[in-house]
């Protein structure tokens, strides 16, 4: 008999909270960049200053939190004083690590309220060019208020298209004064003046002698059994193919590149996404150890301990080191260290504290400040200066490579990719279609994006070998972008440019089912690019679709006649066919660009709704809601 295997869930149990008096207030963080985890920190670090370490403030991931719905109701029912920092990503969705507080918190909006002895505060962090700005945010206040807690003040709304630090700062003026009531005491005498002075988080760092055996890139994946792979245990692949997608005349460039995912236990589905872990050019490295005034095969390794063995930041709060043994400062600048981000205030003023020139430490603080919110805004943020080009404008400073690595550089993060295969198609190989971010920064700087400059300049083993080929450590991160269950049900697909990518997989599969025998529904691909002669990306496997039968192409070229075409304009040309796939059940996928094309569609969608179905404004926007209700209006966009 076949023994289906068990899912066993250990029991963790609650610790047990003596209420001895101490007064706790805990951090819950959603994060995808890290920046929400280090709004929590900081807060938890001026929370210790404000209030002279008698109040113990934990700084918890929401991940952690609970293990399942039951520990989160457990303990957030008994939490008296709670701060929430979340972050809202892509299409209104909550963070990795939130997905599963909030679903289960939010969804279950409607129980009894249960949280009346909370008082608590959120901090959201989005990006007002999002249609759903602060969404996550926002829902997790009103829940929180609607289940019995008390709001301390309204829930900030963090806009990372401007300063976010300015709104975080904003927002925490409002906190801390509601915070003293609850959390002062009547002998401490009123609260000293903000802002606290907040000690810079450091790493010892250890130098050994070259020689020594260097922590290995382990990637490699343990087989046992099966191998599951995420954001924190990435699986080294290697690069099998790339191959540029744009015709010479093209002024761009778009790389077709297939990782090898062979005897790796690394599973995808068609529509998934690919998390890259892409190395730091050899150029900006070069710079930074420059600037770290450091040579490239120094051999450090870095602990959260400090020289006392206190631990850093204290319990939760501590961070752990980037990498768990001895490296060469090339390979940790070039795997660990966000080096072309602009940094955020806080690392200005870390960067004055060690700025030997008083001037260059007064004109950091300054634009750090409240009062240099103007210049930071213009120098810093508008200007796109990168980590390298501050602090290179800064000749005085000399950052300690514990402190470079603590609070300086954030951790380089990984590129998050629509993969461009199926499966069905492409068992052994993930396939993505990324465009190449390359172009002049209002400094002159030419910026060139982490990851895709990588792909561009990669060594597949096709043409290699593979001992020599390039490799990096990747992860799949699962989609909602499915193809209905039954290939029968009609789809309408809209992706202009790398929006295409996950199309090409939704066709790979479809085709796929097709020689298997099975009968396809209708299928409408809206593909938009500048010209036929430039950017017409897999031009020729996109016919081979259409001649099998696959799918219906049109292509909107915003750059060959006279006007602009583009897919929205295409999709109104085509509105009785688009509304009657519709009604019959179709699902409509759109992908790419979030700020520009995906809000014009969705209007384009809703004029169909209206002049097709012959209904109001309202009745088409209650028949969309539905479309998304229903899981048949599906967006992956960025
Ligand atoms: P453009 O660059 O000529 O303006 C893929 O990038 C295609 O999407 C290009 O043809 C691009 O046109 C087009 N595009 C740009 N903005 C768009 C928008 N808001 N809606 C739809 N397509 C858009």
């Amino acid at each position: 008999a076949q023994l289906t295997p068990k899912l066993v869930i250990e029991e963790t149990p609650l610790e047990e909270v003596e209420d001895d008096g101490t007064k706790k207030v805990t951090i819950l963080f959603g994060t995808q960049t890290g920046t929400a985890e280090g709004f929590a920190k900081a807060l938890a670090e001026e929370g210790k200053a404000r209030y002279d370490n008698k109040v113990v403030f934990k700084v918890v991931d929401l991940d952690d939190y609970g293990a399942d719905d039951r520990q989160y109701e457990e303990k957030i029912k008994r939490e008296k004083l709670a701060l929430f920092t979340v972050a809202t990503y892509g299409d209104g969705e909550p963070t990795d690590n939130a997905a599963r507080f909030y679903r289960w918190f939010i969804e279950g909006a409607d129980r009894e309220p249960f949280l009346t002895q909370l008082k608590y505060a959120v901090f959201g962090l989005g990006n007002r060019q999002y249609e759903h700005f602060n969404k996550v945010a926002i829902q997790v206040d009103e829940a929180l208020e609607k289940q019995g807690g008390k709001r301390l003040v309204p829930c900030g709304l963090g806009d990372d298209d401007q300063c976010i630090d300015d709104d975080f700062t904003a927002w925490k003026e409002k906190l801390w004064p509601e915070l003293d009531g609850l959390l002062r005491d009547e002998e401490d005498g009123p609260a000293a003046a903000l802002p606290y002075k907040v000690a810079v988080p450091e790493y010892r760092v250890v130098m050994w002698e070259s020689g020594i055996k260097l922590w290995e890139d382990t990637y490699a994946p343990k087989l046992n059994g099966q191998a599951i792979y995420d954001v924190n245990h990435p699986c080294r692949v290697d690069v099998a193919a790339r191959r540029e997608l744009h015709t010479p005349l093209s002024d761009r460039s778009c790389i077709h590149l297939e990782l090898d995912i062979a005897n790796t236990g690394i599973m995808y589905e068609t529509g998934d996404h690919v998390g890259v872990y892409a190395p730091n050019s050899q150029e900006n490295v070069e710079e930074a150890a420059k600037l770290l005034g450091l040579p490239l095969d120094t051999v450090f390794s870095l602990h959260a301990d400090a020289e006392d063995g206190t631990v850093l930041g204290g319990g939760s709060g501590s961070l752990p080191p980037p990498f768990p043994g001895p490296l060469t400062l090339n390979s940790a600048l070039s795997k660990y260290a966000d080096l072309l981000n602009s940094p955020r205030k806080a690392v200005l003023s870390t960067l004055a504290v060690y700025a030997s020139d008083p001037d260059e430490a007064k004109r950091l603080n300054h634009l750090a400040s409240p009062q240099g919110k103007e210049e930071y805004q213009q120098w810093v943020i508008a200007s796109q200066r990168s980590l390298l080009e501050v602090i290179g404008a800064f000749p005085s400073v000399k950052v300690p490579l514990g402190v470079f690595f603590a609070a300086v550089a954030p951790r380089l993060q990984p590129r998050f990719y629509s993969i461009s295969s199926s499966p069905r198609f492409a068992p052994t190989r993930i396939h993505v279609t990324c465009a190449l971010v390359y172009g002049p920064s209002p400094t002159g700087r030419i910026h060139q994006g982490v990851a895709s400059t990588w792909m561009k300049n990669s060594l597949p083993s096709e043409k290699v070998g593979r001992a020599e080929c390039s490799w990096a450590p990747v992860f799949v991160r699962q989609s909602n972008f499915r193809l209905p269950l039954d290939p029968m049900t009609p789809i309408v697909m809209i992706g202009p440019g790398t929006g295409l990518a996950p199309f090409r997989g939704f066709l790979q599969e479809r085709a796929t089912l097709q020689e298997a025998g099975e009968t396809l529904g209708p299928a409408i691909f809206f593909f938009g690019c500048r010209t036929r002669r430039q950017d017409f990306i897999y031009e020729e496997e996109l016919n081979d679709f259409v001649n099998k039968g696959v799918v219906e192409l049109v292509v909107a070229f915003s750059r060959e006649g006279p006007t602009k075409e583009y897919v929205q304009n295409k999709i109104l040309e085509k509105a009785s066919d688009v509304w009657r796939l519709i009604s019959e059940g179709a699902y409509v996928y759109v992908c790419g660009d979030a700020k520009g094309m995906a809000k014009d569609v969705h209007r384009t969608l809703h004029t169909i709704v209206q002049s097709e179905g012959g209904v109001s404004g309202t009745k088409s926007e209650a028949i969309i809601k539905q479309l998304q209700v229903d899981g048949r209006y599906l967006r992956d966009v960025w």
